[in-house]
């Protein structure tokens, strides 16, 4: 047990040659303490002696701006049996809840999704496209008025929000979850036809491991849990599979047509967030076209005749992002020398 008090101890560790700005932290504990949000600032000085904590919060003192998403205490209070019990780990909790850039006046990137990268760049929890690239978090304005965090168990929403500097704090009720893998994360999205891990476990497809340069069988399950670095998929929830079950079913004893069809919801290599989506069309795995269109009534993706309604973006995982729609995209069609290319 440590006996110390929060701001004390922030303070005591500035002087060390790390960039800390202590007259920026002393000015933002204070403020913390003062809006009721002690155990943020009593979680936070413990990061301050862990490996990570003394840069991120050296950053966080920079004078850049910052977004920090901040529970209160009832939040930390609901959470201490799931807060990492080791410094690092309460680190890049913290760490996912900094956000850079300055979204005054941004209330959205995206008809309905805001997204900002966090100071989260530890490759325990990420494993996108670039090495040392940092997660993103994502919150929306909704149809009730308040802004929600989206990706999150227990929604959440900011209760409150005030600035300090250059930092805006936006008081939280919950302590985020930084996001879990795709075996964690897709059931609780119902998305079903590329989680039923049996489904996904069936079909394998040789996986090219640039780290240790071997090509291995995986199962589409293991690919997406683990194998891939930076990917973009497309997941029909569970009432568009039901709708083409039969088709599905027909397709079952044809593997390369099933991973062709696979492949025609996933960008392999690219993270693409739903504001980049209306831009960019893109090429998947399968060497095929995937065209997007962004209007009044929503947000669509086509491949080969088939339009689906992007109606839930965002899903984030530490290793990509899944944009779960309304209708399975039945295309076999594939072009290799495109898929090689893209
Ligand atoms: C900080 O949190 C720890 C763990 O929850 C607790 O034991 C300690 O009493 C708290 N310290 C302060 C100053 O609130
Ligand atoms: C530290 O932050 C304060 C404001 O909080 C600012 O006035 C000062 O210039 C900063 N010092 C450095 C060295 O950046
Ligand atoms: C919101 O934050 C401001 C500034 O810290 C504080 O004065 C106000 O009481 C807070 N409101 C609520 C509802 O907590
Ligand atoms: C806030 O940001 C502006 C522009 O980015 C910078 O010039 C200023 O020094 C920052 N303020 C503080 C208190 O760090
Ligand atoms: C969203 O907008 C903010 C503020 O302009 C910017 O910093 C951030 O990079 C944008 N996020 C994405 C994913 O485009
Ligand atoms: C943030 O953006 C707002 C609105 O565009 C602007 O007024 C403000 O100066 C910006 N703050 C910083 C620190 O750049
Ligand atoms: C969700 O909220 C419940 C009750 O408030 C709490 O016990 C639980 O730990 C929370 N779970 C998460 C993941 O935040
Ligand atoms: C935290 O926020 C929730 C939701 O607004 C509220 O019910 C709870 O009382 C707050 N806790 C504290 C200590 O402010
Ligand atoms: C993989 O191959 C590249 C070049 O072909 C080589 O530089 C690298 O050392 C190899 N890695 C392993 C683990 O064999
Ligand atoms: C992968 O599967 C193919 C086709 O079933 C087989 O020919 C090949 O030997 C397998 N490769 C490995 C590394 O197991
Ligand atoms: C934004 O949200 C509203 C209500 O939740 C929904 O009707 C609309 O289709 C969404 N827009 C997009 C582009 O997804
Ligand atoms: C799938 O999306 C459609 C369109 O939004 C919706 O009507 C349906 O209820 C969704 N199915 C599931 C299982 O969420």
């Amino acid at each position: 047990m440590r006996f110390f008090t929060a701001a004390a101890l922030l303070l005591a560790s500035v002087p060390a040659v790390l960039g800390q700005n202590a007259t920026l932290l002393a000015g933002l504990i204070s403020l913390l303490n003062d809006a009721g949000l002690s155990q943020l600032v009593n979680v936070t000085s413990q990061v301050n002696t862990s490996a990570a904590g003394p840069s991120v919060l050296a950053q966080l003192s920079s004078g850049g701006t910052y977004v920090l998403f901040a529970p209160n205490n009832t939040a930390f209070q609901q959470a201490s049996s799931r807060l990492p019990s080791d410094l690092d780990g309460l680190t890049d909790l913290i760490a996912y809840h900094i956000v850079s850039g300055n979204f005054t006046g941004v209330s959205t990137n995206y008809t309905n999704t805001t997204l900002g990268r966090t100071l989260l760049s530890d490759p325990k929890f990420v494993q996108l496209e670039a090495s040392g690239e940092h997660q993103v978090l994502a919150w929306a304005n909704r149809s009730d008025g308040q802004v929600h965090v989206l990706n999150q168990l227990n929604d959440t929403i900011v209760t409150n929000a005030t600035t300090y500097g250059n930092i805006t704090v936006y008081t939280i009720d919950n302590v985020l979850t930084i996001p879990e893998t795709f075996a964690q994360t897709v059931p609780v999205n119902n998305a079903s036809l590329f989680s039923t891990q049996a489904a996904l476990s069936l079909v394998s497809v040789p996986y090219y491991n640039s780290s240790t340069n071997q090509t291995t069988n995986e199962t589409l399950f293991e690919v997406l849990n683990s194998g891939l670095h930076g990917f973009t998929l497309f997941a029909p929830n569970n009432t568009a599979v039901q709708s083409v079950e039969s088709n599905l079913t027909s397709l079952s004893s044809n593997q390369t047509a099933l991973i062709t069809l696979f492949q025609n919801h996933l960008i392999n290599g690219s993270t693409v967030y739903s504001p980049l989506l209306s831009s960019a069309n893109s090429t998947s795995a399968a060497g095929e076209p995937l065209t997007f269109v962004l209007n009044a009534t929503g947000h669509y993706v086509t491949s080969g005749n088939v339009t689906a309604r992007i109606v839930q973006p965002d899903v984030l995982l530490p290793n990509g992002v899944i944009h779960v729609i309304d209708r399975v995209l039945v295309n076999v069609q594939s072009d290799p020398s495109a898929a090689s290319s893209a």
